[in-house]
């Protein structure tokens, strides 16, 4: 049986009309990292954080799933069904459900999901898809203490130890759409090539490119589903 563990970024969802964060037309163009997606930006000026992360989400209703997140789905599916032999997870940098919406289940928000929110006082993490303000009520405990839950920089992303014994375990590790400068998972190639197969997908190499076994370039919704194919052709 093989083990594969699926790493997506910003590049995935391009093709169904989202915006990466780096490169030309890239989010960070736009507005500063320090502002927007730190906790000291939050804790300076929430209303301008809140509004940021509440056109992403509203944005969100006018997407649909391409055919990469199609391809890595289906993958999941002929697994469910016992028609490939193999296992996918997918860890996923981005904080849209594209994923989701293609079909996937065994997936990991390592940087959260845009559909929820937390609370800072109580910890809950409802499912969210209207607007959330600085004085939104929490559902749980009544409190105005909502924050988006996304994971900033300086903090931990989710799901550390799941993620580490998957790529631990793992036969073939695949990148697809990250332009592998944000850590820790710019670093899983390095920590799954010691024993797994790597293999990139993405428009250009990218930072820890020449980590990999191999690399292919181009459109992910023309690269991944190829890829999909071939593999479920074994
Ligand atoms: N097909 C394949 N790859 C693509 C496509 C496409 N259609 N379009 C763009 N790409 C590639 C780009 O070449 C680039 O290498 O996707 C990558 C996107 O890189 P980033 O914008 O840096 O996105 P990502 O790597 O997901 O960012 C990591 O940075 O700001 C944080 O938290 C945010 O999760 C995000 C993290």
């Amino acid at each position: 049986m093989q083990r594969i563990v699926v790493l997506t970024g910003a590049g995935i969802s391009q093709e169904s009309g989202l915006q990466t964060f780096r490169g030309e037309d890239g989010l960070w163009n736009h507005e500063r990292i320090s502002d927007i997606c730190t906790p000291e930006g939050f804790a300076r000026d929430p209303l301008r954080v809140d509004r940021f992360y509440n056109g992403l989400r509203a944005g969100l209703a006018h997407v649909h799933p391409n055919a990469a997140h199609k391809a890595l789905a289906r993958l999941e599916e002929c697994s469910s069904a016992g028609t490939w032999d193999g296992e996918l997870l997918i860890v996923t940098q981005n904080i849209d459900d594209l994923h989701e919406r293609a079909g996937s289940r065994n997936i990991i928000h390592m940087h959260g999901e845009l559909m929820r929110v937390r609370c800072t006082s109580c910890g809950a993490t409802p499912p969210w898809h209207a607007d959330c303000l600085p004085q939104t009520p929490c559902p749980t405990c009544h409190r105005p203490t909502l924050r988006p839950d996304v994971v900033w920089f300086g903090e931990i992303p989710y799901h550390m130890d799941r993620i580490e014994r998957a790529l631990h375990q793992c036969d073939l590790f695949v990148a697809i759409g990250t332009s592998g400068v944000v850590y820790p998972a710019a670093g899983f190639v390095q920590q799954a090539s010691t024993h797994a197969e790597t293999m990139e997908f993405n428009m250009e190499p990218s930072a820890g490119n020449a980590l990999f076994d191999q690399t292919i370039l181009g459109p992910a919704t023309k690269t991944v589903p190829l890829w999909v194919r071939d593999l479920l052709n074994g």
